[in-house]
C-alpha cells in the first residue's frame, strides 16, 4: 500500500493527534496543512485569521495542499475547511484517498473549544457558530470523501484500528 492518505474533517476530529498515530502504523510522514501554512507565515492561524482575513487564509492553505501534490508516503491532515474550495477537494484528491474522520457534535465541540486556537470558534456564541458551521459541512465532507471513519466512543488506539481498516491496510 502506497497510497497517500488525507485525512479531512471538522475542528476537533482529532485530524493532527490521529494522523500521527496512523502515520506511525503504516511508516509514513505526517503532513500537517495548518503547521505548514504557520512555518510559512511565520505566525499563528490566529495572527492570520486577525492580520489577513479568512480569504487570505483560505489562499495559503490551496497554496500548502498545492505543494503536496507528488508527495509520497504521507498522511495528510487537513485543516477543517480546506475541503470548502472545489480547487482544493481536487487537489486533494490527486495527492490520495480522502477519508473522512468524524465523530459526534458534543465531543467535536468540546475539543475545538478547548483553547482559543480556532479562529472561526473564539466569537461571543461559539456553540452556535459550530453549530451552523457543522450542519453547513457535513455534506461537504461527505460528498468530498472516499472513505469515512466515525470515531465516536473510539479511543485514539480504536480510532487508528477503524482508519487501517477503512483504508484496507489493517495488519
Ligand atoms: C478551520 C479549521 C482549523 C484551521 C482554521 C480554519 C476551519 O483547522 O485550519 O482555524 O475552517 O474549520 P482544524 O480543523 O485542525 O482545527
Amino acid at each position: 500500500m502506497t497510497q497517500n492518505i488525507i485525512l479531512i474533517g471538522f475542528m476537533g476530529c482529532g485530524k493532527s493527534s490521529i494522523g500521527r498515530r496512523l502515520a506511525g502504523r503504516l511508516g509514513y510522514e505526517l503532513r500537517d496543512s495548518d503547521d505548514l501554512i504557520t512555518a510559512r507565515a511565520g505566525k499563528s492561524i490566529t495572527d492570520i485569521f486577525n492580520d489577513e482575513g479568512e480569504a487570505c487564509f483560505r489562499e495559503r492553505e490551496t497554496m500548502e495542499l498545492r505543494e503536496l501534490i507528488d508527495s509520497q508516503g504521507i498522511v495528510l491532515a487537513t485543516g477543517g475547511g480546506a475541503v470548502l474550495r472545489e480547487e482544493n477537494r481536487e487537489i486533494l484528491r490527486r495527492i490520495g484517498l480522502v477519508v473522512w474522520l468524524h465523530s459526534d457534535p458534543e465531543t467535536l465541540f468540546e475539543r475545538a473549544n478547548r483553547n482559543r486556537k480556532r479562529p472561526l470558534l473564539d466569537v461571543e456564541n461559539p456553540r452556535g457558530t459550530f453549530n451552523a458551521l457543522l450542519e453547513s459541512r457535513l455534506q461537504v465532507y461527505e460528498a468530498a470523501a472516499d472513505r469515512k471513519v466515525d470515531a465516536t466512543g473510539l479511543s485514539h488506539d480504536q480510532t487508528v484500528e477503524a482508519l487501517l481498516s477503512a483504508i484496507g491496510a489493517q495488519s
